[in-house]
């Protein structure tokens, strides 16, 4: 039976054009997906950034049958079940040196509002409490709650909020195609953008800001590979001036870099870290903020008996998120995956280069298993060109993003060599096409 499309709002989705030509998914394995008029489609976007282990993976599958069977929920607060320990202990096995606490939420949204109130209450509770300006970055996605867009640079998801999170400020993007166009890897240009946080310090005072947070790579305005030498300097300013540094790896997290993090890939340790996607693959909403252990011991001071930090979701921790993220990690260790990225990536990279050439391409960008092909936008319709693409790319069975002028590809981590070839030969087949 074909459901009613009318009560349905949509999220992120020009939703009148969707609904006059539903995509509609119904079933999914391993790298494919299947819509409801049984065409098989290949993923290349890992569901949307997150399922890095691939679809419906045995164990994960099972874990979380087992656990809704056993389970269903257990109260996070002043309770526990074991899981989730376990969870965390295994997370923070996985993360740099001394990022050793964490804390559970439901989604990466959450995961950043929790990392900047983590911030701003880490600089009260040591006595400097006047700490509480947020600085991000232009083209920053931080997800879609006030303080995330407040840090976010995308006008597109702020102009419609009113005035956001007072003393806020942002620093320039590193997108700098004149001179790095057709990079492979890192930029070769660009670590000075960071200098651009000593302006902004100068400015509002170092002992105003809290916190800088940025993402390793920029995912959702168009895979921004970090240029050399610009996570190392922004980490350095930061310390020089007692701030804060945030990494948002929602989508660089677990294996997308070729190694379980960007910050050890691009060997930068942030003071706290937002994951959410590949934690629980997406098979089970959950999001977590990785903490310093010396962040998370300026908490535990005054009486035993009171709560150290006033946060924390009916859900953080649940017990099928925990269930899921213990089986996911386990895939992720059996098939070595989150290591997979380094291995592929020259292949994955010369394969996207390969498109350089085509009609309105401007630029192709890759780090890992993450990718970028960026167009020339229609004249006075932006978005259009890619979204062109996109659809046609889906017609002819493979899933893709696109965001601005720019198609992204970000596949499940199991991916074969042949199944880069395919997204590539289609990729390159629909460019031709749309000019
Ligand atoms: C870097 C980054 N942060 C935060 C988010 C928000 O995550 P969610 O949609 O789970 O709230 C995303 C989502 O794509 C993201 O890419």
């Amino acid at each position: 039976m074909k459901p009613d499309l009318d009560a349905f709002w949509m999220p992120f989705t020009a939703s009148r054009h969707f609904k006059k030509a539903p995509r509609m998914l119904v079933k999914a394995s391993g790298m494919y997906y299947w819509d409801d008029k049984g065409r098989q489609i290949l993923d290349g976007v890992a569901g949307l950034w997150c399922v890095n282990a691939g679809h419906n993976r045995p164990k994960v599958v099972a874990a979380i049958q087992a656990q809704a069977a056993e389970m269903d929920f257990a109260p996070p607060f002043q309770m526990a079940h074991p899981l989730a320990f376990e969870l965390a202990d295994k997370v923070a096995k996985l993360a740099p040196a001394g990022m050793n606490k964490v804390f559970f939420t439901n989604s990466g949204s959450e995961s950043v509002e929790t990392a900047l109130k983590m911030a701003i209450a880490y600089h009260r509770a040591r006595g400097e409490g006047q700490r509480t300006r947020l600085i991000g970055r232009e083209r920053g996605y931080h997800g879609v709650n006030f303080g995330g867009i407040s840090v976010g640079g995308i006008s597109g998801n702020r102009k419609m909020f009113g005035s956001l999170l007072t003393g806020v400020d942002h620093i320039r993007h590193t997108h700098d195609l004149a001179r790095n166009a057709y990079s492979q890897g890192q930029p070769e240009h660009g670590a000075e953008f960071a200098d651009e946080l000593e302006r902004v310090i100068a400015l509002h005072d170092a002992s105003t800001i809290a916190a800088v947070i940025v993402e390793p790579i920029a995912g959702s305005t168009g895979v921004l590979i970090p240029p050399k030498g610009y996570l190392n300097r922004l980490r350095e300013i930061c310390d020089k001036h007692g701030i804060l540094l945030i990494f948002d790896e929602v989508i660089t997290g677990f294996g997308r870099t070729g190694t379980p993090f960007a910050a050890t890939t691009f060997g930068v340790t942030p003071d706290l870290m937002t994951l959410a996607k590949g934690l629980t693959g997406g098979s089970v909403p959950m999001g977590a903020v990785l903490a310093k252990q010396a962040i998370h011991d300026v908490f535990m001071t005054g009486p035993e008996h009171l709560i150290e930090f006033a946060h924390g979701y009916t859900y953080s921790s649940h017990p099928l998120a925990c269930a899921a993220g213990l089986a996911t990690l386990e895939t992720y260790a059996d098939e070595g995956l989150l290591t997979r990225a380094a291995q592929l990536q020259s292949y994955f990279g010369e394969a996207l280069h390969s498109l350089k050439g085509l009609p309105n391409v401007i630029d192709i960008r890759n780090f890992g298993l993450v990718g970028g092909v960026e167009l020339t936008p229609l004249a006075g319709e932006p978005t259009k060109r890619a979204l062109g693409v996109f659809l046609d790319c889906w017609d002819k069975g493979v899933m893709l993003r696109y965001t601005g002028d720019i198609l992204a590809v970000s596949p499940p981590l199991i991916i074969e060599r042949e199944q880069i070839d395919r997204i590539v030969d289609t990729l390159r087949g629909a460019i031709q096409r749309a000019a």
